[in-house]
């Protein structure tokens, strides 16, 4: 392997260790088995061989090791594995010597923060030193604290290598660790592995079960200014291009004929950019399009919600986004987008925070669309911490810091809230709080009624004063017409040419709303945005008004039906319907606002499935004036900090985490 001299580290100083000699099984080779006898050697290969990584197992962990080495460092001559590799462990302490204590400290630390990490990887270990020295003068990292260990081999040196753990080859290459981890609930359409070049491949590995996804250590990145989300693991929803890698949009026929992007969507790049670590890419329902498990998902299987019972509805359209960080704790982020309720929905169900981000903050460059004017990027997690900080680098324009926050909640319910009710109960101990934190008032308003009252105010309006009928037919309107516009018939006429006037399967949700906008006469979709411009007006005028200091005047709060209730992805279905509506989750839509989803506890329910009372997440809804997302993610972080709302776990409950039921 040749290495650019860059990359050679010198290691200033080698000891070796022998507490037991490097137990190697080297298999000879017997030349005359290969049966040649004399050689032909051609000029050049004309199908080289190239790696893809491999995948090992250390200590019954498998991890994945990528085809290029990071380094080579020389190895003493006594230290002589023949083939293979050892497991490496990198220390930075701040001075020399490295007494057994501070290993010791270093160990700990090290399985605290990190999951690719163990001890099975001390041994061999490098201790990096700028100012020279050796870790093991005057009795440091004594025999018996290495014997301890398994330690064989101890390197004082001066390495680029950042802390943490690797693959030592024979031959002196260091391979970063990634550790796999299986995709028990279906929520990643693949893993995926960065190449040096900046794009993607898909991991070129499987465990038992169904697919798997590699992580990097967690140690090997410290949070600079630069890189706010050094080590983050991020999952992009499969409508996002990246370099490299194909596309599906949750079609068959799409991700197969279409070839690899050849540029990475921005605000994927802006992520990478700032440090976070791509590991696959999640399942979206058809073109982003509202699909239900698991009749509608005819192309692909719908992942599994992993919360009580395990077999309730995860909803979509960023369904493997909300699954994905729901249930695995290695992962941490997870970029979505919400047209109509994509990113609330799947964060709603699965029990995690989730933003509907005010419309046009996030670029959607590179993105397949569902309705441009609708459209929104935004990121799922269970962290406030990571959530608030990623969401700065994807929305670059809108302000953070607010010195004061809104001092009116307006709540609206289709039903006031019912006390004895426990999802009630639980919504109003909230507010209360939420209101005390503030010193806000709470108003209940109706909407409806509202609108009838004031909207005559604005002197171009027009319109209905029932809105209903202003707003009902908006959304279906929109979308249908503009993704048979800009996603159908260029893809039906690439596919056409192609496949001899053939039209490739589309799955039923998209049909049926692609024909809807087809059936609509023409001058529909102007109408359609003349009464959206009318709400939006209308909202930002009399129920989310901008302030100086606050940004909003005040927060808006809901409870989404939808989520009230268990809903089995194993019941039959009728066909999908065009999705008409004026529900309190289509205001944001509307209104361009920002709309977010908060998990406040969860609820007991008798689920049909197991026998026995399960739980399932309880969220609510917080929306504020236009470009206020910022003024939410302050406020979020801030009474997640107070304690008004929990911890977020991953795995069968949202507060206490566990095992996930199958
Ligand atoms: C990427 O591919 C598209 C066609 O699919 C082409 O128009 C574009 O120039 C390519 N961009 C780069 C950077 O190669
Ligand atoms: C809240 O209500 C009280 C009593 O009705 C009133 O005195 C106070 O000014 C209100 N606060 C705000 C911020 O509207
Ligand atoms: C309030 O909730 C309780 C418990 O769910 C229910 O029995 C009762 O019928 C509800 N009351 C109203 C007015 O909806
Ligand atoms: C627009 O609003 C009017 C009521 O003012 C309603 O009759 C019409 O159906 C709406 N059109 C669309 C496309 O939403
Ligand atoms: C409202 O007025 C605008 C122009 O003044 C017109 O284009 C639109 O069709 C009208 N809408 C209705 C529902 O009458």
């Amino acid at each position: 392997m040749r290495l650019p001299s860059t990359l050679q580290h010198g290691v200033s100083r080698v000891m070796l260790i022998c507490l037991t000699p490097v137990i190697a099984l080297v298999i000879p080779i017997k030349q005359e088995t290969l049966g040649a006898t004399s050689h032909d050697v051609f000029p050049l290969p004309t199908h080289p061989v190239l790696s893809t990584g491999q995948t090992v197992m250390l200590d019954g962990v498998p991890y994945y090791l990528p085809p290029e080495p990071l380094t080579a460092i020389s190895l003493p001559d006594d230290y002589q594995p023949k083939v293979g590799f050892s497991a490496l462990t990198v220390f930075k302490p701040e001075s020399l010597p490295f007494y057994e204590e501070e290993l010791e400290v270093a160990v700990e630390s090290y399985l605290r923060q990190d999951d690719v990490f163990s001890t099975a990887f001390l041994q061999a270990i490098y201790v990096h030193s700028t100012k020279g020295g050796e870790a093991h003068e005057n009795g440091a990292l004594s025999r018996a604290a290495l014997a301890n260990y398994n330690t064989r081999l101890v390197l004082t040196g001066s390495t680029d290598l950042p802390r943490g753990p690797y693959f030592l080859s024979a031959d002196g290459s260091v391979f970063q660790a990634l550790r796999l981890y299986s995709d028990t609930q279906g929520a990643f359409s693949q893993g995926l592995v960065a190449l040096p070049d900046g794009s993607y491949s898909a991991l070129p590995a499987a465990l038992p079960g169904i697919s798997a996804v590699a992580v990097p250590s967690r140690l090997y990145s410290a949070k600079i200014p630069s890189q706010p989300l050094a080590g983050v693991r991020l999952a992009v929803k499969d409508i996002f291009d990246i370099q490299g890698v194909r596309t599906s949009a949750g079609s068959r026929a799409w991700y197969h004929f279409y070839p690899p992007a050849n540029v990475t969507s921005p605000v994927v790049q802006a992520l990478v950019d700032a440090g976070a670590v791509i590991v696959g890419k999640v399942k979206t329902s058809q073109f982003a399009n509202g699909e239900l498990a698991t009749a509608d998902w005819i192309d692909y299987h719908s992942p599994f919600n992993p919360r009580g019972d395990g077999y309730q509805q995860p909803f979509s359209s960023s369904t493997g986004a909300g699954v994905g960080v729901a249930s695995y704790d290695w992962l941490d982020l997870a970029l979505g987008t919400d047209t109509g309720g994509s990113i609330r929905f799947p964060s709603q169900a699965n029990g995690v925070y989730g933003i509907r981000s005010s419309h046009g903050a996030a670029l959607l460059d590179r993105v397949i669309p569902l309705a441009p004017q609708f459209d929104t990027a935004g990121l799922i997690a269970r962290d406030p911490a990571v959530w608030k900080t990623a969401s700065q680098i994807i929305y670059p324009s809108t302000p953070f810091n607010w010195p004061e926050y809104p001092r009116r909640i307006h709540t609206v319910y289709t039903d006031p809230l019912n006390v004895s009710d426990p999802i009630d109960s639980m919504v109003s101990d909230f507010l209360e709080q939420l209101a005390k934190h503030l010193s806000a008032n709470i108003t209940d308003i109706n909407l409806p009624t509202l609108w009838e009252a004031t909207h005559h105010h604005r002197p171009s309006s027009n319109v209905s004063s029932d809105l209903a009928e202003v707003i009902d037919r908006i959304y279906p309107t929109v979308i249908g017409i503009e993704q048979a516009r800009l996603v159908r018939d260029p893809f039906f006429a690439d596919y056409k040419a192609e496949f001899s006037g053939r039209r490739p399967f589309v799955n039923p949700a998209p049909r049926i709303r692609w024909a809807y906008g087809d059936s609509l006469p023409e001058g529909t979709l102007k109408e359609a945005l003349s009464n959206r411009t009318e709400f939006r007006a209308w909202i930002a005028e009399n129920v989310l008004r901008s302030n100086p200091d606050s940004c909003s005047g005040s927060l808006l709060v809901y409870v989404e039906p939808a989520t009230r209730h268990p809903l089995y992805r194993d019941y039959y279905r009728e066909l999908p319907t065009i999705p008409f509506g004026h529900a309190a989750s289509m205001i944001s839509v509307y209104a361009g606002v920002p709309d977010m989803v908060l998990p406040i506890g969860e609820k007991s329910y008798a689920s049909e499935v197991t026998g026995v009372e399960e739980k399932s997440p309880v969220t609510v809804d917080l929306l504020a004036a236009k470009g206020c997302d910022g003024m939410l993610f302050q406020l979020v972080n801030e009474l997640a900090r107070v304690g008004i709302l929990p911890e977020i776990k991953a795995g069968r409950s949202l507060v206490s985490g566990g095992d996930i039921l199958f």
